[in-house]
């Protein structure tokens, strides 16, 4: 029987180390999700050589990303899981859609601007095109649904105007997919600057937990955090950002609720309570990491994963690619 399932489309670039940031905003509900929607998770290389990479590092980053989608409960079996450019529809649709899309509305897009700015140096089309690549690559697998942090949100609109535009101009072809922006622990703050969202490429690494760091370092890290005057472990982002932050980072590392979190902590001290969360947080960490580790090391495995799921995405995407290509009066054969 076919499935009734809604499709979901997600993908991060294999660039920068992930944070506990990440990992909550992303990763921990596409695990979550893969049991209500057919889901396809990207690797999505081509969007990362818009800045510039070092291809050693570029390639040993597409595998440890993978392991680590793999070690953090995202099943091979039950999802897509593949490498953007292991699926050449995405650069083909995006060359057609590139001819419905404005250099206008490109050149208005936040992201854009602030790349530009950031690598005056190499501001180049691919840079530009960013948002069409990842048109194309939700499109194709027509997704109901894309999950994405909130700094994804005008890619997104731009996509669905790109299909909302294709489906006009020739007939309805590409689903319109909805963004959904994801807010449980999706706002985890700096360490360091608790009223800034902790980043992956911040200046002062104490203010961020890597995704790779080991315990000690988590634990040092959170000691290291700043908290606020005061004494008393309170939720109150306003008063105490500082200790509101590492509350909100225990609750969701424990499974519990703020208020469970509060009392959790009652009449202790500082101290105490940054110890215990940085055990939390590396008691969770510790599992994922060292499966990663043993799935970076199965080489053959990973890439029996990678066929497999490039496979099952072109079934999808070349499907998409043939319809566009016949509305658009390409002759084929
Ligand atoms: N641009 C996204 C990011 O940096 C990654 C991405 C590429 C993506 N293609 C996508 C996300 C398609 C959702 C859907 O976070």
């Amino acid at each position: 029987m076919e499935t009734e399932r809604k499709k979901l489309y997600s993908a991060i670039q294999p660039t920068n180390n992930l944070t506990i940031g990440n990992y909550l905003g992303a990763i921990k509900n596409w695990v979550n999700l893969q049991s209500e929607y057919d889901c396809y998770y990207g690797i999505a290389n081509m969007h990362a050589i818009t800045v510039r990479q070092e291809p050693v590092k570029l390639r040993q980053k597409t595998l440890s990303l993978l392991a680590l989608y793999i070690a953090c409960g995202i099943d091979p079996e039950k999802c897509v899981l593949y490498l953007q450019s292991h699926v050449s529809a995405h650069a083909e649709l995006a060359w057609v859609l590139n001819t419905i899309t404005y250099v206008g509305e490109m050149e208005r897009m936040t992201q854009f601007k602030d790349k530009s700015a950031r690598h005056a140096d190499n501001i180049n089309m691919g840079l530009m095109d960013y948002p069409v690549l990842m048109a194309a690559d939700i499109l194709l697998y027509q997704a109901d649904v894309v999950p994405v942090g909130e700094d994804q949100r005008q890619h997104l609109e731009i996509t669905r105007n790109i299909a909302q535009r294709f489906n006009n101009a020739f007939s309805p072809t590409f689903t319109v997919p909805e963004g959904v922006y994801m807010k449980v622990g999706a706002k985890i703050n700096d360490l360091q600057f608790p009223d800034k969202k902790m980043s992956k490429s911040a200046e002062n690494p104490n203010g961020s937990i890597f995704l790779t760091d080991d315990r000690d370092t988590i634990i040092r890290k959170f000691k290291r955090a700043v908290t606020d005057s005061g004494s008393e472990i309170r939720y109150n982002p306003a008063e105490k950002p500082g200790v509101s932050n590492l509350l909100s980072i225990y609750s969701v590392f424990s499974d519990k609720t703020v208020a469970e979190a509060e009392a959790d902590f009652a009449g202790k001290g500082y101290g105490d309570f940054k110890l215990a969360v940085g055990e939390v947080v590396a008691d969770k960490l510790g599992p994922i990491q060292s499966e990663q580790v043993r799935l970076e090391a199965d080489r053959q495995y990973l890439d029996g994963v990678l066929k497999s799921g490039a496979e099952k995405a072109a079934r999808l995407a070349n499907k998409t690619l043939a319809k566009v290509y016949k509305k658009i009066g390409f002759y084929q054969i």
